[in-house]
């Protein structure tokens, strides 16, 4: 039996609900796949503040470096949405991407059979969409220089810095080339070169880049047309990169594909230990109610174990789980339509253990 140190982080909102649920189902998996997981548990965002002052404590960068995988649920909240903003809540989850050099955000977009019909488009148009976008993480304008709102010749303005520099647009194009090899082969670049500078150095670079890889093809799409796109024909994209920003805007989008924003994973990787967590935020709105769906945090895990683990097996076993579990008809809040059968979080976790076997 080998061992593994897993550092969670829940943080706040749904946050706690959703890594314990995840944390459970991963135990599950990994000791049937002969590992035992040290489970540590580390604050950071709103309960951070609470407790420390501070969103990221140092001792969570830490731990979140000496361990071999990171799972974390949400950060942030109205509670804290008044501090100031050199230690708002979101501050640390930018903060543990930086540290650890995560650059490259995986967020897969897969629509589940059982869930065809909770989607927004015509069942022809959904069925088989399997995307994955690649979003730039360590860059852009989340981390350009920041002016806050201050009064400049009589006027309240203030500013962020977009900015990319091309080593930081090859290594992202490298990865999403290489991952599009083990797929369809096909990397959409997605921009806004008609408009912005470090756009098209972005676009210069991808091209540049993605030369290298003979057997994949590069396109470019600007992001607007992307956004229809995505909408109107979900099925042409098989990779898709693009920066800090676009990336966490498309996502949020593409996830309504799959049925709810609740189902989405997303796997952050780089230099250092790998992070995961669900693209969705903290959802105040329904936090301790047992309404929150755990999938996105779970397939979150199934993740955790096979890019930081090397556990594919298990990582396979935690996917059908949650595909069985769907077909069979028991269903979260945001997913529920009469026919079904509505779920708690809690509820919903024991049946995809029990499933696991
Ligand atoms: P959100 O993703 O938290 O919520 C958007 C909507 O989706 C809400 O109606 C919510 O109830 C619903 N939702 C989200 N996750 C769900 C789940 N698992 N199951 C069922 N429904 C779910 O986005 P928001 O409301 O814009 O942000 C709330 C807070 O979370 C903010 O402070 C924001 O900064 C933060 N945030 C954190 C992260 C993160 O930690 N990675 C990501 C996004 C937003
Ligand atoms: C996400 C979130 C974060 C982001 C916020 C909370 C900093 O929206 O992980 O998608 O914008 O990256
Ligand atoms: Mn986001």
């Amino acid at each position: 039996m080998s061992e593994k140190q897993i550092v969670v982080i829940p943080g706040d909102g749904i946050g706690e609900e959703i890594t314990a649920a995840a944390v459970c189902i991963l135990k599950k998996a990994a000791g049937k796949s002969g590992i035992q997981l040290h489970v540590e548990r580390h604050l950071a965002g709103g309960a951070a503040i609470d407790a420390y002052g501070l969103p990221l404590p140092d001792s969570t960068i830490q731990a979140a470096k000496r361990a071999d995988a990171i799972l974390l649920g949400a950060v942030g909240g109205p509670k804290w949405d008044g501090v100031a903003p050199e230690i708002r809540a979101e501050k640390a989850i930018l903060g543990l991407r930086k540290e650890l050099g995560l650059y490259a955000n995986l967020r897969p977009i897969r629509v589940a059979k059982a869930l065809i019909e909770f989607s927004p488009l015509k069942p022809e148009a959904i069925s088989g969409v399997d995307i994955l976008l690649v979003r730039e993480l360590n860059g852009g304008i989340y981390y350009g220089a920041k002016n806050e709102a201050a009064v400049v010749n009589g006027v309240e303005q203030a500013s962020d810095l977009e900015i990319y520099s091309t080593p930081e647009v090859e290594r992202i194009v490298k990865l999403a080339c290489q991952a599009a090899q083990l797929r369809r082969k096909q990397v959409v670049s997605v921009d806004k070169a008609n408009v912005l500078a470090s756009s098209r150095l972005w676009r210069k670079t991808a091209q540049e880049t993605a030369a290298q890889y003979r057997d994949v093809t590069l396109s470019h799409l600007y992001v607007d047309n992307c956004a229809m796109q995505l909408i109107l024909a979900p099925k042409q994209f098989d990779v898709i990169v693009t920066n800090n920003l676009f990336g966490d805007i498309l996502s949020d989008e593409a996830a309504v594909l799959t049925g709810s924003i609740g189902m989405l994973p997303s796997a952050s990787l780089g230099d250092g230990t790998g992070l995961y967590e669900p693209i969705h935020g903290s959802a105040p709105d329904i936090a301790g109610k047992g309404l929150a769906n755990p999938v996105g945090t779970i397939l979150s895990a199934a993740m955790l174990l096979r890019y930081s683990l090397g556990a594919e097996e298990a990582a396979a076993a935690i996917e059908k789980a949650v595909d069985q579990v769907l077909v069979q008809g028991y269903r979260t809040a945001d997913l529920y339509k009469p026919g079904s059968t509505k779920v708690s979080t809690e509820e919903i976790t024991s049946l995809i253990e029990k499933q696991l076997g």
